[in-house]
């Protein structure tokens, strides 16, 4: 009984969030993956080294992450460590939010989809400037790793595989 009960709540819920289309698939991706969909997404080839490192020091490229709360209890969202104080709507109510700069849920910048993570970030950045990430004066001014390589031909970055989505 026990597991037919689980069954039938399981499986409305489980469609209901595909519907949704929040992202269930957390994946986490490889430098040149990154810079392949963040290509096809509008951001130009100078700039891909900078977000490679931010988001290499703010997520470890890893999409789905939410990170501990702040000190004002905030968390910050995805590749890019978006806050949902000032950039994106919490899933619940929360004392700190204040705007919803990108118009989005935060859970939709999680997930493997990137798009809605890397237009809100580059809201940020054309707001805020790269200083809007605190690993920037640290990690991300200065030398940064070159990405050529990830437009060899051979190398798989804007090719499609089953990580890739968006082609
Ligand atoms: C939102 O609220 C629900 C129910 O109160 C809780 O289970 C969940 O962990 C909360 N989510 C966050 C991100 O705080
Ligand atoms: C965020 O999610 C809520 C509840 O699911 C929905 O009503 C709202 O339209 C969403 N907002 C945006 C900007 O997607
Ligand atoms: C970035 O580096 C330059 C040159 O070293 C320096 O002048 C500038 O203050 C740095 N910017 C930040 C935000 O740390
Ligand atoms: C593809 O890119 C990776 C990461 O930058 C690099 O290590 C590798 O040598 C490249 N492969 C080719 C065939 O260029």
């Amino acid at each position: 009984m026990v597991v037919r009960w689980k069954v039938r709540v399981l499986l409305p819920v489980l469609l209901w969030f595909l519907f949704q289309g929040i992202p269930l698939l957390a994946i986490r991706l490889t430098p040149c993956q990154l810079a392949g969909q963040l290509y096809i997404l509008d951001v130009p080839k100078s700039e891909l080294p900078l977000w490679l490192c931010i988001a290499q020091f703010e997520s470890r490229f890893n999409t789905h992450v939410v990170g501990q709360r702040n000190d004002d209890g905030s968390r910050d969202y995805g590749l890019f460590q978006i806050s949902d104080r000032y950039w994106c709507a919490p899933p619940n109510q929360t004392e700190y939010h204040a705007f919803n700069e990108c118009n989005v849920n935060c859970t939709r910048l999680l997930g493997e989809d990137i798009t809605m993570a890397v237009q809100c970030a580059k809201r940020i950045q054309r707001q805020q400037g790269w200083t809007a990430w605190s690993v920037y004066p640290e990690f991300c001014n200065g030398t940064l790793e070159a990405i050529d390589e990830c437009f060899q031909p051979g190398n798989t970055t804007t090719e499609c595989s089953d990580e890739v989505i968006g082609c």
